[in-house]
């Protein structure tokens, strides 16, 4: 029977190295939620990154046997592959480029070589695994050219990939030396998704400028094969969220941090520390409210979540390092011997600790400078069975396709931003209900699980359209 196997640069499982010897944390992650049934089923697999570096032969087989009972292959990564392939070709060519920070990108001949030969290991973990007629899923832009380098090898097997992150516009993917060694990759897939139509009509303009394809109705003509690309808006695992803000350990999180809080009014705010997240800017808006409405001055506070993420990589530490200086001065200069304005963590949080957190909040920030989709959003909305609270959403977010009832706003205009704040601490209780409801309807629709499984059963379509089109 044939298998499906799931690829990505991270396994759903941590394992990490502590002084009681190593420790396998699953991760809570969207993803790993979403894709459970699926790799879980018999013979089917994961493979990827556990997230720690071997020290010894005897640590490899131990932990690969250990994730093998739960379905799982590692790939181990050296520190130099990392540094090359993840903080370098992943994380300073590819993100700043797809997010639309090309100032950031560098072209290092060397991460590229590495890049090529981490997508070659993974490849040769996968067909360990993989018979002729298996199905692969491959995610995210670590591994964009995994699908033509598994189609070469096993031209039988079906091979979807999705892309988690924004497909830039042509001008700013053609700035990339590799840019039609990275497309080819992606070609040796059946089908390729993306969050949004706008992503994936990036896709298709940049294979028809920069390989000169034909591409028609989401139909991709390569010499041998057929190419479908759609869009596929990613969800969350709705109930899931909707019962942790309901659930008693939520409910008591909430009263220790309200008593902390006093009578004030929570504006919430939770991200990755990333540049793309538009972090600094929220800020800046944050303190212009205050200046602009003095009212909300002792009344508002800004609970602001920020997770440590790829601090190896340059522009995060100097990001961090804005970040505290803006908390420092706005914190200066608006706190009273009560109150403060920016409550400011840097360090993740909990689920039923951030089911509290968001229970607390009358507002939600979601203002990145580019998002493939921005889950928070999505979970900001199940969290609020009660009808109340409003969410603050920018239309650089996959998730503004579909949470039209949010107040979206451009993140760069901070005199915007500052007002849609005012306007949310303003909003009457009915009209928050009523966006909240068509938000909500959408989100317990749409989850996590519909998506998996649209996207695989346009995958079999998808092969199943390559046998009809097939050339004799
Ligand atoms: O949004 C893309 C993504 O790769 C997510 O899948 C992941 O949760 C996040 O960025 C952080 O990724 P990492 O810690 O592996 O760099």
């Amino acid at each position: 029977m044939p298998k499906t196997i799931i690829v990505s640069n991270r396994l759903p499982t941590k394992v990490q190295r502590t002084e009681n010897g190593l420790t396998f944390q699953p991760s809570e992650g969207g993803l790993a939620t979403g894709l459970g049934s699926i790799y879980r089923q018999d013979g089917n697999a994961w493979v990827g990154w556990p997230g720690l570096f071997l020290e010894d032969a005897a640590e490899e087989d131990f932990i690969a046997e250990a994730l093998r009972t739960d379905s799982m292959a590692p790939v181990f990564l050296t520190e130099a592959e990392i540094q090359e392939y993840y903080e370098g070709f992943s994380n300073s060519t590819l993100w700043p480029t797809f997010h639309y920070f090309p100032q950031f990108a560098t072209y290092e001949p060397a991460h590229w070589a590495a890049y090529v030969a981490v997508n070659e290991k993974f490849c040769r973990a996968v067909l360990a695994l993989a018979g002729p007629e298996d199905t692969i899923w491959v995610h995210d832009y670590q591994l964009l050219l995994l699908p033509a380098l598994l189609r070469r090898e096993r031209p039988g097997c079906t091979i979807g990939f999705f892309l988690h992150i924004p497909f830039p516009s042509y001008e700013l993917l053609r700035v990339l030396p590799w840019r039609a060694e990275l497309l080819h990759g992606l070609l040796g897939a059946d089908l390729i998704g993306f969050h949004t139509f706008g992503y994936m009509r990036h896709f298709l303009s940049a294979v028809s400028h920069l390989l000169g394809l034909p591409t028609q109705n989401g139909l991709i003509e390569t010499p041998t094969r057929t190419v479908l690309v759609d869009a596929f808006p990613m969800g969350i695992d709705y109930e899931r969220y909707a019962e942790a803000a309901a659930s008693d350990a939520a409910r008591a999180h909430e009263r220790t941090y309200r008593q902390a809080l006093g009578t004030g009014r929570v504006v919430l705010s939770i991200d990755r520390l990333d540049y793309t997240k538009g972090i600094a800017q929220r800020l800046l808006a944050f303190g212009q409210l205050l200046g602009r409405y003095p009212e909300w001055v002792g009344q508002v506070s800004l609970l602001m979540v920020v997770v440590p993420s790829r601090d190896q990589v340059p522009q995060y530490a100097a990001l961090k390092q804005e970040i505290d200086e803006l908390v420092g001065r706005l914190n200066a200069q608006y706190r009273t011997i009560d109150w403060n304005p920016i409550h400011y963590f840097y360090r993740s949080f909990p689920p039923d600790e951030l089911a509290a957190l968001y229970r607390l909040a009358e507002v939600a920030l979601v203002t990145p400078m580019r998002d493939g989709m921005n889950l928070v959003a999505k979970e900001f909305v199940a969290s609020k069975a009660d009808g109340r609270g409003v969410l603050i959403l920018s239309e650089r977010a996959g998730a503004a396709r579909e949470l039209s009832d949010a107040l979206v706003i451009n993140p760069t205009d901070i005199n915007g931003l500052a007002e849609a704040l005012h306007q949310a601490l303003v909003m009457p209780a009915d009209e928050q209900a009523q966006r909240l409801d068509t938000m909500r309807a959408l989100v317990k629709r749409y989850n996590v699980f519909s998506w998996a499984k649209l996207f695989m059963n346009q995958l079999a379509y998808s092969k199943m359209k390559q046998h009809t089109l097939a050339p004799d």
